[in-house]
């Protein structure tokens, strides 16, 4: 038997987001893209099922982190919501102070601490109206917001994150029409990843300021393995790197674009506006603390056809997916199965970026139909068990290799709302009866909560 022991004081939890789980309770918050959108096309959405009600974590706050705290978290990251916190007039509404005020005091008193980010793809439709990350006075709204979470809550959070895979709203938003606002464009999609990067600095700015915990963003880091060592896969797979990790990565812990990056959008005409005094900005608030979610890897290989010329410009114009033969598959979700790939994208940090001090900030397994798994009331998801005691090899074989990895957290602590997939594929330690909003463990729940309690992986 292997026994691997994760480090003293190693942050073990999971993850969650305010729109995916609070319920909207019309009426205690403006809407969100997602409302709107739903209200628009509810056949975007797995059986037409919309974001008003998800878990009611807004109601049953206590119940879920009381489970928190008895199956093994010391950490538990949320979002805030924004378009809670504040009306469309920019103020302060008080029922969500008391609501965020009261979940914080409660994971304190349960010795789990609060990691709270601040934007997990949530954008207020009055924002987004005013042009969402495109309009840089929207840049600054969300500036005040940040500013009015950290007066309020930062006496007692310690643990900041700006935005979760802020590349997602731009790859869906903007470029493959996945979220709203179902724009293909990729010059607007650069400008909205540009200034998403500016918003995340004036942020880190003001909290190191005015702060003393830490400050960070969670990225969404998918290795990009080529086909083959031949030098057109080896260009696709670096030209992937670029567009989908370092766009973010880069200005985020060094304070800069990658000229490769630059140089290419700019033979496309594709760069987006700047303004005077960027440059710096970008270039003296590196974070504090990295998150990475982590769920599956990308292959890619050279183009086998030359891009229409008259087809709208996208980072796909530069490389194909590749699907390797005998690839692992989670079939419900589409996503290949790579453990390894936890490790590599520490070796980088390690080796590229300074051994940053970084986090498993999401890694989890959707499945749909979880039901088919019950057994004496209780989803026995082995499958789940296996992917996390994979991926933990490999981050703990990291770990011995001299990353700076200070914990893991599951994607998610309870079944949720999945965006455009609303409830097709559930990720949680605990299931959630949809009707009566019951809580149930699940057999993983279990499992981590020995894990935690020993901080010994065996096998
Ligand atoms: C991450 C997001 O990308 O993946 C979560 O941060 C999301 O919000 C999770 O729920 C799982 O993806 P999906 O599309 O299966 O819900």
């Amino acid at each position: 038997m292997t026994t691997r022991t994760f480090p003293k004081d190693f942050y073990w939890g999971s993850a969650a987001s305010a729109e995916q789980t609070e319920g909207n309770q019309h009426g205690t918050k403006v809407k969100t893209i997602w409302d709107h959108w739903y209200d628009l096309e509810p056949n975007r959405f797995f059986d037409e099922v919309g974001p008003s009600e998800t878990s009611d974590f807004y109601h049953r706050y206590k119940e879920d982190i009381k489970n928190m705290k008895d199956f093994g978290h010391n950490s538990f990251r949320l979002s805030l919501s924004w378009a809670r916190l504040l009306d469309e007039s920019g103020q302060v509404n008080q029922e969500a102070v008391s609501f965020y005020n009261d979940v914080i005091d409660t994971l304190i008193a349960h010795d789990i601490e609060p990691f709270v980010n601040l934007f997990h793809f949530d954008m207020p439709m009055h924002l987004q109206e005013q042009g969402g990350f495109e309009s840089r006075a929207v840049v600054d709204q969300f500036v005040d917001y940040a500013k009015t979470a950290f007066s309020l809550f930062s006496d007692r959070v310690k643990v900041w994150f700006t935005f979760n895979e802020p590349i997602v709203p731009v790859e869906g938003g903007y470029l493959y029409d996945f979220h709203y606002p179902n724009v293909v464009d990729a010059k607007r999609a650069f400008q909205v990843a540009y200034h998403t990067m500016i918003a995340h600095k004036k942020v880190c700015a003001h909290y190191h300021a005015h702060y003393d915990g830490k400050i960070g963003i969670i990225l969404n880091l998918t290795p990009s393995y080529p086909r083959s060592q031949h030098p057109s896969d080896l260009k696709a797979s670096h030209i992937c790197d670029l567009f989908f990790n370092r766009s973010f990565l880069d200005p985020a812990v060094k304070g800069e674009y990658p000229e490769d990056l630059i140089n290419l959008l700019k033979d496309y005409d594709h760069l987006p506006k700047t303004e005077p005094g960027d440059k710096a900005l970008l270039k003296d608030n590196p974070i504090d603390f990295l998150g990475v979610n982590y769920y599956q890897p990308r292959r890619v290989k050279a183009k086998a056809h030359t891009p229409h010329p008259d087809s709208p410009f996208l980072p796909d114009w530069f490389f194909d997916n590749y699907e390797m033969p005998g690839r692992k598959m989670n079939v419900y979700r589409g996503w290949e199965i790579y453990e390894k790939g936890i490790y590599d994208i520490m070796i980088n940090l390690r080796d590229n970026y300074d051994n940053i001090d970084c986090f498993i900030s999401e890694n989890g397994m959707g499945v749909q139909n979880e039901e088919r798994f019950i057994k004496d009331g209780r989803i026995e998801d082995d499958y789940r068990i296996d992917f996390i005691h994979g991926h933990l090899t490999w981050l703990h074989r990291a770990i011995e290799e001299g990353c700076h990895v200070k914990g893991y957290h599951l994607w998610t602590f309870m079944d949720n709302w999945s965006w455009a997939n609303a409830y097709k594929n559930r990720y949680g330690f605990f299931s959630v009866d949809l009707k009566t909003k019951n809580r149930t463990a699940k057999k993983s729940a279990y499992w981590f909560k020995q894990l935690t309690e020993t901080n010994r992986l065996t096998k």
